[in-house]
C-alpha cells in the first residue's frame, strides 16, 4: 500500500519506526519528516501528508505528534481527508468500519512502538463497512463545501 507519514518532534522517533516497519512489511511509504528531534510545528506535515492522501498520491496517511490531536486537527481541514486519533485497537477498527477515516493520528508521547504497530496494522488491514455509514460519510463530505 502506498502510505504517507509525518510527524514533528512529538512523534519523530515513532515515525522512523512506523516507517521502517512498514517498509520492511512491503509498503511504499513516502516519510514527509520532520527529519530531527528539533522542535516543530505540526502543521508542517499534517499538510503535506493529507494533501498526499486528498490527491490520491498515497491511499493512507499516518501522523503523529504528542498527542495525536493536533494532527487530526490539522489533518481534517484538507478536503478529502478524515482522519481521527488511534486511542485503542477498538477504537481504530470502528474509524475505520463506520468512519471510513484515511489518516491514523498517534500520539507519539503516548504511544508505545508495539501498540502504535497494532493500531497501523488495524488501520490498514479493516474495511469499511459502507450501508447506513455510507450515508453519514457522505453527509460528511457535504460539509467541506461549508469551508
Ligand atoms: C508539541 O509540543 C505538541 O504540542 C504537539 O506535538 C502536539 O501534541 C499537538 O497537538
Amino acid at each position: 500500500m502506498k502510505i504517507a507519514i509525518g510527524a514533528d518532534h512529538g512523534g519523530y522517533e515513532l515515525k522512523n519506526q512506523l516507517r521502517d516497519a512498514l517498509t520492511a512489511a512491503g509498503h511504499q511509504v513516502r516519510d514527509f519528516g520532520a527529519n530531527s528531534t528539533d522542535s516543530s510545528d505540526y502543521p508542517d506535515y499534517a499538510a503535506p501528508v493529507a494533501h498526499a492522501v486528498a490527491d490520491g498520491q498515497a491511499e493512507r496517511g499516518i501522523l503523529i505528534c504528542g498527542s495525536g490531536v493536533g494532527m487530526a486537527i490539522s489533518a481534517n481541514k484538507v478536503r478529502g481527508v478524515r482522519a481521527a486519533v488511534g486511542m485503542t485497537q477498538e477504537l481504530v477498527a470502528l474509524t475505520r468500519k463506520h468512519n471510513d477515516i484515511n489518516v491514523l493520528t498517534l500520539g507519539g508521547r503516548f504511544t508505545d512502538p508495539a501498540t502504535a504497530q497494532t493500531l497501523v496494522k488495524t488501520f490498514l488491514e479493516t474495511g469499511f463497512e459502507g450501508g447506513r455509514h455510507e450515508r453519514r460519510v457522505e453527509k460528511i463530505s457535504a460539509l467541506e463545501s461549508e469551508l
